[in-house]
C-alpha cells in the first residue's frame, strides 16, 4: 500500500472515529497526566505501583489520552523492564475498555536511551554525541533508543532536543547538539532517522518529539526558564532551523518552550506555534505543552486572569495537548470552556485529529502489536559496543603537549578530583532519576574514570578523592602522593543536573577545586586535567599549565572506559567541539561571530574553538579546489580537498567546511559550518573529500525577514585554506 493510500485511509480512520466521539472523549484525547496520577505508595506494589481504580478513573471516566514519565519511588525512578512491560499491558488493556478502544499513547524522556528503564543502554549525551561529528551514530543511538523504548512497551520518546546551544551558562546546554545549525539539524536528522525509520508504527520503532519549540535554550541571563529576546531574523537563523529539519524528518510531535521570547510565553505564541509553526512550517502533528506550564500562564507568567483563562489562551495558541500533569484541571476547564464557547468545537476537533493522526501512525491501535522480546532487543552486546564507540567519539583532546599522551600502561599515575570514581558525572541528569544525582542507583558493574583506568593499567594507579561529588579532598595528602608518580590525572567539572535546579551565577569552577589544580600544577609533574560536565567550566589557567586537557562533558554509561581507552591510546581520539569554549566567563564569542565582534579592540579569542580536536596522528589538509569561480544562482558548487594522514597511526579526521558570505544586505557570519565529513586515514594515507554547495547553503534571513540569497562574493575555508567565488546574475531573491 502505497503511503499516500495509507495515509488518505488512516484520515479517513480519524474522521470516522472523530465523528463517534463525544466531546468528554475529545478533550480527554487532549489531556496528558504524571504516572503518580494512576500510581500507588510504593511500599504497597513495588513490582507493580499502579492503582488499578486510579488508573480506571483517569481512563474510563476522564479519558485520558496520554501518561508520561515514571514512578516515584523512594529508591528509584529507574524501574525493571518487566514491571514496565506489565504496566503497560495493563494501560493497554484500560484503552480497551474505553467505548471506542482508544490507545494510551505514554510518554517518555529517554533523551540518552531509556534511562527510567534499569540497564539500558544510556549514552553520550546530545552535546557528545555532536561531537563526534558522526550521524551514522546519531542514527544508531535513535535506533537503539526506539527498540528499548517499545522493548519497555513505552511508546513516544520525547527527545530529540532542537534548541541550539549558544548560552553556555544554560543548564541544558548538554541536551543539545550545540552551537550550530547545520550540525545540529544534521545530528537531530539522523536520530529521528534511526528512531523512526520509514514507519514508526513498526514493533521496534517509535515517534519522536522535536523540543522544546522555540527559543527556550538563550536565556539572556544564562538561568533556565527565565526571559528570552531573540529578534525574528535570529530565530529564523538559529533557532528555527533545526525544527525545521526535524519537521522534514517526520517526527510527529512538538514539545514547547517552557518559557517567553521577548515577552510572549511559549505556551502563548500563536505567532510561533499557529502562524509560524502550521502556516509556514507545515507541520501536520500534534504539540504537547512542557510540565505544567499552561496553568503557569496564570501562576507565573501573569498574562491569563485564571487557570481557565490560561487554558483557553494556550488551546487557541496551538497547544494540542496539555501536560498538566498531576490532575484532571485541564480537562474540567476546556470542557466548561467549549460548553460556554469560548473555545470553538472545530479547535478542539482539530487538535484531536492530530493527536489520533499520531495514534495510528505509532500503531497503537493495532492493541496486538508485539513488543520487542527484551533477549534480542534490549541491552544487546552489539548496542553496547555501538555505544562504547560513541563514547570514544565524543571525547575532545584538547592540548597534549610534547606528544605526552597517549600513556605507557606501565606509568604511575596519580588520579584525584571530584569527577574520578563516579558514574553520575559521566551521564548527567535524565538519568535513573530526573537529577541524575542518585549514585548510589548507577549500575555497579560499569566503570568510573578511576575504576577503568586501573583495569587497563600494569602500572601503578593511586586515587586520592572522596566517594562523593562533595567530599573533601585531602590536597596536602594528594601533593605529597605526587611526588611518587610520573603524572598526576586531575578529574575536575560538574555534578548531574538539569533544568532549573542547575542554574549557577558564573562559569568559574568551584575554588575548591581551582584550590586542587593549583596546588598539584606546582608540585611540577605533568597534569592531564580531565573535565566532565555539561557546561564548558573555566580552565583557562589551568590548561595553560597542565601538559594535557581532555574535555569529556558527559560521555554516558561508558564514558569511563573510552576515556580510558584514550588514556593509554588504546583508541586514538577524533572528537571535536561543537560548542565554543570560553577564555573567561563573559568571554562569549561564539565561532561564527559577526565581524563587529572581531573589530579594533573586539577580539574572538576562545579558550578553544568550535571545532577542536586532536589526535594521536596529525592530518593535512590541501589542493583546495572549487569547480567554478563564478557561480549562477540554482547552480551547485562542487569542492574538493585532499587529506592526508601525516603521523604514525591511523586515525580518524572530521574535515569541516565553512562558508563566508562577505557581504550582505545584513550582517553575516565570518564563517558557517555548511558541511563535514569524517574519514579515517592510516599511516601516510590520504584521500580526496567532495562536498557540494547547494543554493539554500547560501541562503540567509533578509532584511524582509524571508531567506534570501544574494549575489556578491563568498569565501570557502577548509582547515587552513581559503578559496572564493563570485555568484553572479542573481537578484535579490526570496527562496
Ligand atoms: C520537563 C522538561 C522536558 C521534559 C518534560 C517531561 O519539564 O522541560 O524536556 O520532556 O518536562 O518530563
Amino acid at each position: 500500500m502505497s503511503a499516500q493510500t495509507m495515509n488518505t485511509r488512516k484520515g479517513n480512520q480519524v474522521l470516522d472515529l472523530l465523528s463517534k466521539m463525544t466531546l468528554e472523549e475529545k478533550i480527554g484525547q487532549m489531556t496528558q497526566v504524571d504516572f503518580t496520577v494512576i500510581g500507588i505508595p510504593p511500599e504497597q506494589n513495588p513490582t507493580f505501583p499502579i492503582d488499578p481504580q486510579k488508573l480506571e478513573e483517569a481512563v474510563l471516566n476522564h479519558h485520558v489520552g496520554s501518561i508520561l514519565n515514571t514512578p516515584f519511588t523512594p529508591d528509584n525512578k529507574a524501574q525493571s523492564i518487566e514491571t514496565w512491560r506489565k504496566m503497560m499491558e495493563a494501560i493497554r488493556d484500560v484503552s480497551l475498555k474505553t467505548r471506542l478502544k482508544i490507545p494510551v499513547m505514554y510518554g517518555i524522556d529517554a533523551i540518552h536511551g531509556v534511562s527510567y528503564t534499569q540497564n539500558s543502554i544510556l549514552f553520550p549525551q546530545a552535546i557528545n554525541m555532536a561531537a563526534t561529528f558522526n550521524t551514522d551514530l546519531a542514527y544508531q543511538e535513535g535506533e537503539i533508543t526506539a527498540r528499548e523504548v517499545r522493548a519497555s512497551g513505552l511508546h513516544w520518546n520525547f527527545s530529540p532536543v532542537m534548541d541550539i546551544g549558544r548560552q553556555p551558562l544554560w543548564p541544558r546546554l548538554w541536551e543539545t547538539y550545540g552551537e550550530d545549525v547545520h550540525l545540529s539539524s544534521a545530528m537531530g536528522s539522523a536520530y529521528i532517522k534511526g528512531h523512526q525509520g520509514n514507519d514508526f508504527s513498526a514493533p521496534d520503532k517509535a515517534p519522536t518529539c522535536l523540543k522544546h519549540f522555540v527559543g527556550y535554550s538563550f536565556p539572556i541571563n544564562g538561568k533556565d526558564r527565565s526571559p528570552a529576546w531573540i529578534g525574528e531574523r535570529m530565530l529564523r537563523e538559529y533557532f528555527l532551523p533545526g525544527f525545521e529539519a526535524g519537521i522534514k524528518q517526520g517526527a510527529p510531535t512538538i514539545m514547547i518552550n517552557s518559557a517567553e521570547v521577548d515577552g510572549i510565553p511559549g505556551h502563548a505564541n500563536h505567532h510561533y506555534l499557529t502562524t509560524i509553526l502550521r502556516d509556514e512550517l507545515g507541520f501536520k502533528g500534534f504539540t504537547v505543552s512542557d510540565w505544567a506550564d499552561i496553568n503557569r500562564l496564570y501562576t507565573r507568567d501573569k498574562l491569563a486572569a485564571s487557570p481557565k483563562e490560561a487554558v483557553k489562551m494556550a488551546v487557541l495558541a496551538g497547544v494540542d495537548m496539555s501536560m498538566v500533569p498531576f490532575d484532571f484541571s485541564f480537562y474540567d476547564l476546556l470542557l466548561d470552556l467549549v460548553r460556554s464557547g469560548e473555545v470553538p468545537l472545530s479547535r478542539i476537533d482539530e487538535a484531536v485529529s492530530r493527536i489520533l493522526t499520531v495514534k495510528y501512525q505509532s500503531g497503537l491501535f493495532d492493541f496486538d502489536r508485539p513488543m520487542p522480546d527484551p533477549k534480542d532487543h534490549f541491552a544487546t552486546p552489539q548496542a553496547l559496543e555501538i555505544n562504547r564507540q560513541a563514547a570514544r567519539e565524543s571525547i575532545v583532546l584538547a592540548k597534549n603537549s610534547d606528544h605526552l599522551l597517549p600513556l605507557k600502561k606501565d606509568a604511575r599515575i596519580l588520579v584525584t578530583g571530584p569527577t574520578a570514581h563516579l558514574l553520575s558525572v559521566l551521564n548527567g541528569g535524565w538519568t535513573i532519576t530526573w537529577q541524575g544525582d542518585a549514585e548510589e542507583l548507577y549500575p555497579q558493574e560499569k566503570s568510573t574514570v578511576l575504576e577503568a583506568i586501573r583495569n587497563k593499567s600494569s602500572g601503578t594507579v593511586t586515587y586520592i578523592g572522596g566517594q562523593s561529588f562533595d567530599d573533601e579532598i585531602d590536597i596536602d595528602k594528594a601533593v605529597s602522593e605526587a611526588a611518587n608518580h610520573e603524572f598526576i590525572l586531575l578529574c575536575l567539572g560538574e555534578k548531574p543536573y538539569t533544568e532549573t535546579p542547575g542554574n549557577i551565577d558564573s562559569l568559574l569552577l568551584e575554588p575548591r577545586q581551582q584550590k586542587l589544580a593549583e596546588a598539584l600544577l606546582k608540585t611540577g609533574k605533568p597534569v592531564i586535567l580531565l573535565t566532565l560536565g555539561g557546561r564548558p567550566r573555566i580552565i583557562t589557567a589551568l590548561a595553560e599549565k597542565a601538559a594535557g586537557v581532555i574535555l569529556g562533558f558527559l560521555p554516558g554509561m561508558e564514558g569511563g572506559e573510552a576515556i580510558a581507552d584514550i588514556l593509554f591510546g588504546d583508541y586514538n581520539p577524533n572528537g571535536k567541539l561543537p560548542i565554543t569554549y570560553p577564555r573567561n566567563t563573559n568571554d562569549i564569542v561564539l565561532y561564527d561571530h559577526k565581524p563587529i565582534e572581531a573589530f579594533e579592540w573586539n577580539v574572538y579569542n576562545p579558550l578553544y574553538p568550535f571545532g577542536h580536536g586532536l589526535s594521536y596522528t596529525q592530518f593535512e589538509t590541501t589542493a583546495l579546489t572549487l569547480d567554478k569561480q563564478e557561480l549562477k544562482l540554482g547552480e551547485s558548487l562542487n569542492i574538493s580537498v585532499t587529506v592526508k594522514n601525516t603521523g604514525n597511526r591511523t586515525g580518524k579526521e572530521t574535515v569541516l567546511l565553512y562558508l563566508n558570505d562577505v557581504a550582505a544586505s545584513v550582517s553575516r557570519p565570518v564563517k558557517q559550518l555548511k558541511a563535514f565529513k569524517k574519514i579515517e586515514l592510516t599511516p601516510g594515507q590520504q584521500k580526496t573529500v567532495i562536498f557540494s554547495l547547494m543554493p539554500d547553503d547560501l541562503s540567509f534571513i533578509g532584511v524582509n525577514l524571508k531567506r534570501i540569497i544574494e549575489p556578491g562574493e563568498f569565501k570557502v575555508m577548509i582547515g587552513n585554506e581559503s578559496r572564493s567565488f563570485t555568484l553572479i546574475n542573481s537578484a535579490e531573491t526570496n527562496l
